[in-house]
């Protein structure tokens, strides 16, 4: 990421045709301009962690290397101090942020890694939250309430539900649009277009068998089974609303299965099969086989950059809140109905930027 956004103000036509928003919004601004800075526990710099991640060849990363250790990366907030007191103490940081880039439009991409099971659903009221949840359990919470109450959009690109109510109302009162959940950067974006397609020529599916491995730092995480089970549940509820119907219904075992497992000699480029079971006329079986050789970072990025335009057309269009004509873009996408299918997903994402064009 940060080495595509290095790479955008060398070299804009290295990325830009790489980026959906490059030509939906392409009136957006410069692209040279846009900067990134941050917060991360690792006592690394950028320009060390790059090559020991192993994601870019040498000669990609190194040609940005001046640009990378220039990047303003923040440590976080102690986990010594209540909610309050980090969502102080980030807030303080945006600021410095907006100092150190004056003009500048914010926007804050969570990419955190997946944390255990939590559930901020019965926080209607920041006062709440403040009081009642437990940081720890999910670091997310103080940088999404940081940046809504300094009016920067935020991005949920991972599958913690950050998205309490308490913070949706707040960033609808403040106008400040937010998006999510867990980018669809891979398989689930392949099985969302093979399952429009198979709905559209009414071929019913019987059964689908979703299979990943990777083994970058994200697989290394997701290995514990806890901090998995969002992401799966994402990966999975993703078929049926799709479709119209739920896959293997009155069979006895459930008949969508997803697995994600780490497979640390593969880094970061992943694997993923499915084996997807259908029938067509007189119920005659068919089955078809994926397999996609994929670089989660090398996906994932476009996506981040993509989303972040878009949180800066969306605010300068005066839109706040969920956004869930962004489903495009996420595994569980949020609002109130959003497009499921493939062709509704693209059609949703072609108006949206039709009416930031005529609000701004
Ligand atoms: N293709 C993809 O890469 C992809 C797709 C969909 C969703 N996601 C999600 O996006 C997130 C990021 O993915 P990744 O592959 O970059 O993960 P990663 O584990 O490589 O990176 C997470 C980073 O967060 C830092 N971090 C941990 N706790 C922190 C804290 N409290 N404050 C600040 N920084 C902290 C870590 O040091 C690390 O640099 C994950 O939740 C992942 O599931 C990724």
């Amino acid at each position: 990421m940060a080495v595509a956004v290095a790479a955008m103000k060398q070299a804009p036509d290295l990325v830009l045709p790489s980026l959906t928003t490059g030509y939906i919004l392409a009136d957006l601004g410069i692209v040279q301009g846009t900067e990134f800075a941050g917060w991360d526990v690792s006592p690394l710099s950028l320009a060390e962690s790059v090559p020991r991640q192993g994601v870019l060849p040498e000669e990609v990363w190194r040609a940005r290397a001046d640009l990378l250790s220039r990047t303003e990366i923040k440590k976080p907030p102690s986990s010594s101090l209540s909610l309050g007191e980090q969502v102080e103490r980030l807030i303080h940081d945006l600021a410095d942020f907006k100092t150190l880039y004056p003009g500048s439009r914010p926007v804050l991409v969570d990419l955190l890694p997946a944390c255990g099971e939590a559930d901020l659903g019965q926080f209607d009221r920041l006062e709440q939250l403040l009081e009642g949840a437990d940081p720890s359990v999910m670091p997310d919470l103080p940088y999404a309430m940081a940046a809504v109450l300094s009016g920067v959009p935020v991005v949920n690109f991972t599958s913690n539900p950050v998205e309490a109510p308490a913070i949706v109302r707040e960033a609808e009162l403040r106008g400040v649009p937010l998006a999510g959940r867990d980018g669809k950067t891979g398989q689930t974006y392949f099985k969302v277009v093979l399952a429009s397609a198979l709905r559209a020529r009414n071929l019913r599916v019987e059964g689908w068998y979703s299979l990943n491995i990777l083994g970058n730092e994200d697989g290394r995480n997701l290995h514990e089974p806890g901090r998995a089970k969002g992401k799966i549940a994402n990966k999975t509820q993703v078929l049926d609303g799709v479709l119209g119907y739920r896959v293997g219904e009155g069979r006895e075992a459930p008949c969508h299965k997803v697995h994600i497992d780490y497979y640390p000699p593969r880094g970061d480029a992943k694997e993923a099969w499915d084996v997807i079971d259908f029938t067509g006329l007189f119920g005659l079986p068919m089955s078809l086989r994926v397999n996609l050789l994929a670089r989660d970072s090398v996906l994932a990025a476009p996506l981040v950059i993509d989303l972040a335009r878009w949180m800066i057309a969306l605010q300068e269009a005066g839109r706040g809140g969920l956004v869930p004509e962004l489903a495009f873009y996420f595994k569980r996408p949020l609002g109130q109905d959003p497009p499921l299918r493939f062709q509704d997903q693209l059609r949703a994402l072609e108006r949206l930027g039709e009416q930031c064009r005529r609000r701004r």
